[in-house]
């Protein structure tokens, strides 16, 4: 597990961490969402000793995080495997000995059949097992990011820290690169932290996110509790306001999760109660498969009562809007 507790940082007068808490779950998908400037690579890097903090702790399964104890902070720093937005691939090696580098660095004999096969098996893991020999520049985004994935797990890490991992990558490449992350994940029981500013990544792989404004925790939740649901600070990152909703009439914001019925629930209580309203908004997301939402309708005022009564009776999460 890893224990974030207090953690301040601060480059000179600038304070770019503010007393940072949060825990990651030992298997866990984490997302650490925020705007850029936000303070995640900073937090990455302190999580993972390459930055050093200037005050509270970051436990990594209970050992602090610090660079008092050069020793214990590189055994620290083998369980944690990195992954960048530009990839950091050395042109000069191919695809084979990019992913043995980690180990070199080491000095893990890489010539040893055990190695070897290692090596190899990632390389089938992350899909080029075509590509083995190539240079980097012979590959395209999406493949320069298997091999730095690849490169990432040589060492067996437990953890795999993802700095805007997919952000240089497009939408359909993005998609297989977070669904290699799930499966690793899932086969491997490997603990990842997502960093990104793309709300896609959080949703398609996250099971829970901290966002992260001006160096301060905001919220911490299961995306789509969050996002189906946003507070102020949120609805701003994601450009959601209320301002097109109507004047007239009572507006009341609707909230299907995985728990509501599959019942039509809209078109039963238009014909339930006898009652005209209108949609005024609607949102339908997936979250890791599973479709969450939220609808805004708009009452007259004189059918409040029964509306709320019934959306109860049927165990629908509403909220009147102001
Ligand atoms: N080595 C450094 N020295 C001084 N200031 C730094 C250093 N690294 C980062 N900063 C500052 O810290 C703040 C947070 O930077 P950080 O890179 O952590 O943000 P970020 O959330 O990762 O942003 P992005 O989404 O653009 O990657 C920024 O204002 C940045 O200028
Ligand atoms: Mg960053």
């Amino acid at each position: 597990m890893i224990k974030l507790e207090n953690v301040c940082k601060d480059f000179g007068d600038l304070k770019v961490l503010k007393d940072i808490t949060l825990e990651i779950a030992d298997h866990e998908i984490y997302g650490i969402i925020g705007q850029s400037g936000a303070g995640k690579s900073t937090l990455l890097r302190c999580i993972n000793g390459l930055e050093e903090y200037q005050s509270g702790h970051i436990y990594v399964d209970d050992v602090e995080v610090s660079a008092k104890d050069t020793k214990q902070l590189h055994l620290l720093q083998k369980k944690m495997g990195m992954i960048f937005q530009n990839f950091n691939l050395l042109e000069r090696l191919d695809v084979y000995d990019n992913v043995a580098l980690p180990m070199k660095f080491w000095g893990i004999n890489t010539h040893t059949p055990e190695a070897q096969a290692k090596i190899k098996e990632l390389i089938s893991l992350v899909g080029l097992q075509d590509k083995m020999h190539v240079r980097p520049k012979e590959l395209s985004g999406g493949q320069k990011q298997r091999v730095a994935i690849a490169r990432a797990l040589v060492l067996d890490p437990q953890i795999l820290l993802c700095d805007e991992a997919t952000s240089a990558l497009d939408p359909a490449i993005t998609r297989e690169i977070l669904a290699l992350l799930q499966e690793i994940n899932r086969n491997l029981g490997i603990t990842i932290i997502v960093v990104t500013h793309q709300m896609e990544v959080v949703k398609q792989i996250c099971e829970k996110v901290a966002f992260i404004k001006e160096g301060r925790v905001l919220a911490i939740g299961k995306p789509e509790e969050l996002f189906i649901r946003p507070t102020r600070d949120i609805k701003a990152f994601l450009h959601e306001d209320s301002e097109l909703l109507p004047d007239n009439g009572l507006n009341i914001q609707l909230f299907f999760t995985d728990e509501s019925s599959d019942e039509p629930v809209i078109s039963q209580m238009a014909r339930k109660l006898d009652i005209d309203f209108s949609i005024s908004w609607a949102k339908l997301e997936d979250f890791r498969s599973n479709v969450y939402g939220s609808l805004v309708i708009t009452i007259n005022e004189e059918d409040k009562d029964k509306v709320l009564d019934y959306l109860d009776s049927v165990n629908v999460l509403w909220e009147v809007l102001d």
